[in-house]
């Protein structure tokens, strides 16, 4: 804990970072100034924005961005776990512009979401029938909506921290954009107070959904004996089991559901799967999931212009089939936890009050002591400090969320990760020595 006066300097330290921003990156400025006259606040995508205004990004190129300030970065955020690939892999892009030359507006079948599907379905233990979608948030639109129809129960079980998308958030207030869906809230992790909640309304649930690592609200894993919990009680009450597995099917060949050894009845899938383009999947038990074959009297409706797109799907082929495979995923996983052990070692070495939580190729700063099992544990984080660390590491030359995400993509090396390694002591010593001076 801080006293009042370490605070002040941290907050001093953070205004001169600020100050150095701006002075750093005119031209992105500038650029923020023109989409604001077109765009609310000139953003499109409320998770990119940050203050004073954002960083343009004009190139990327393996493992590294570069801004309209000319300034180049590493890039350790991987485009929120969607850029597993890096940036224009050559397989990929010799895909995309195979592409090309045979047309990309087809409006009827290709063959290629026959092959991505079956890609699909040999990795994923629940996935006996999967359908595309453009995004990960139309996936788990259409898994909730698959769960209700097939159950005939309205109430849907979601997790305080869960991110399925803009319209299935659940901070710990209630967003003005949540979907009109009858969602009930459970707290992540908690088995008695979850369980509680669920015999409460056992008659009413037909979809209890959740991350099992959630991403957004923090990469905080689940408890594996919480999901055997949902596994059991789904089971015994009917209702249906969705993993929103559109970050975490990265962290295994066959994603969370693989390694920990629990099938949900759906999954839900985005994010890298499309080889870097708009992608989102739907699928589970074939019980449920041929709910939707249209030659079927009463088939379930799932339309979407895009669903098949050309260059996801063929993309996608490629990156399941012949580039995360999986002897790479176990590596990349390894790779990821061993610098999240090395980051870990840094904080606790210098008895600084931050910890990297995740698993795998995922992981995100807190600036919290205890133990973090939820998105609770995380109010008593130093939100300056958390900032501070964001100016530092981009004044290094590091390209992390702000909210402190950090994803290792595939064309990031030994090299980067000491990199990376050095930045984080770096500001470790630095902060230290800031607080140090305020309490001698
Ligand atoms: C777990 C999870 N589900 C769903 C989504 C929504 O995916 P999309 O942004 O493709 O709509 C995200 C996006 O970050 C996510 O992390």
């Amino acid at each position: 804990m801080l006293t009042d006066t370490q605070n002040q300097a941290i907050a001093a330290a953070l205004e001169s970072a600020r100050a150095r921003f701006v002075d750093a990156n005119p031209r992105s400025r500038e650029q923020h100034r023109k989409a604001a006259e077109v765009l609310p606040g000139g953003n499109t995508r409320t998770s990119l924005f940050s203050e004073p205004f954002p960083v343009t990004l004009v190139r990327g190129s393996g493992a590294r961005v570069t801004s309209l300030d000319g300034r180049e970065y590493i890039d350790f955020l991987g485009e929120y776990t969607a850029g597993l690939y890096g940036h224009s892999h050559p397989a990929l892009r010799q895909t995309v512009l195979d592409a090309l030359d045979n047309g990309w507006v087809m409006g009827g079948h290709i063959r290629h979401e026959e092959e991505l599907a079956r890609l699909i379905r040999d990795r994923f233990p629940s996935i006996e029938l999967v359908r595309f979608a453009n995004s990960g948030t139309e996936a788990n639109l259409f898994a909730i909506s698959t769960a209700r129809a097939a159950t005939g129960k309205n109430k849907a079980v979601v997790f305080e921290g869960g991110y399925h998308g803009g319209v299935f958030t659940f901070g710990l207030t209630r967003s003005a954009m949540e979907a009109p869906f009858d969602f009930v809230k459970a707290q992540y992790n908690d088995i008695d107070g979850t369980r509680a909640l669920l015999d409460a309304h056992a008659a009413e649930i037909g979809t209890v959904i959740l991350e099992p690592m959630q991403g957004s609200g923090g990469c905080i894993p689940a408890d594996p004996a919480f999901l055997a919990m949902l596994r059991e009680w789904t089971s015994a009450h009917g209702a249906i089991l969705v993993f929103d597995e559109v970050m975490t099917s990265r962290l295994s060949p066959g994603g969370l559901q693989a390694l920990w050894g629990v099938t949900p009845d759906l999954t839900t899938l985005g994010k890298y799967i499309g080889g870097g383009f708009s992608f989102g999947a739907f699928g589970g038990r074939a019980d449920l999931m041929e709910r939707f074959d249209p030659r079927r009297p009463d088939a379930f409706a799932h339309a979407g212009t895009f669903n098949n797109n050309v260059f996801t799907m063929a993309a996608g082929v490629v990156g399941l089939r012949d580039i995360y495979t999986a002897d790479v995923a176990v590596a990349l996983n390894a790779c990821g936890d061993a610098l999240r052990a090395r980051l870990n070692e840094i904080a606790g070495k210098a008895r600084f009050p931050m910890q990297f939580t995740g698993l795998g190729s995922m992981m995100n700063v807190h600036m919290v002591a205890g133990a973090v099992r939820n998105v609770r544990d995380l109010t008593a984080g130093n939100a300056a400090l958390r900032d501070l660390f964001w100016f530092d590491l981009l004044e290094q030359g590091v390209w992390i969320a702000r909210r402190g995400m950090i994803n290792v993509s595939l064309p990031i090396g030994e090299a980067e990760c000491d990199q990376l390694a050095t930045a984080v002591e770096a500001f470790v010593d630095r902060t230290n020595a800031l607080v140090r001076k305020e309490s001698s």
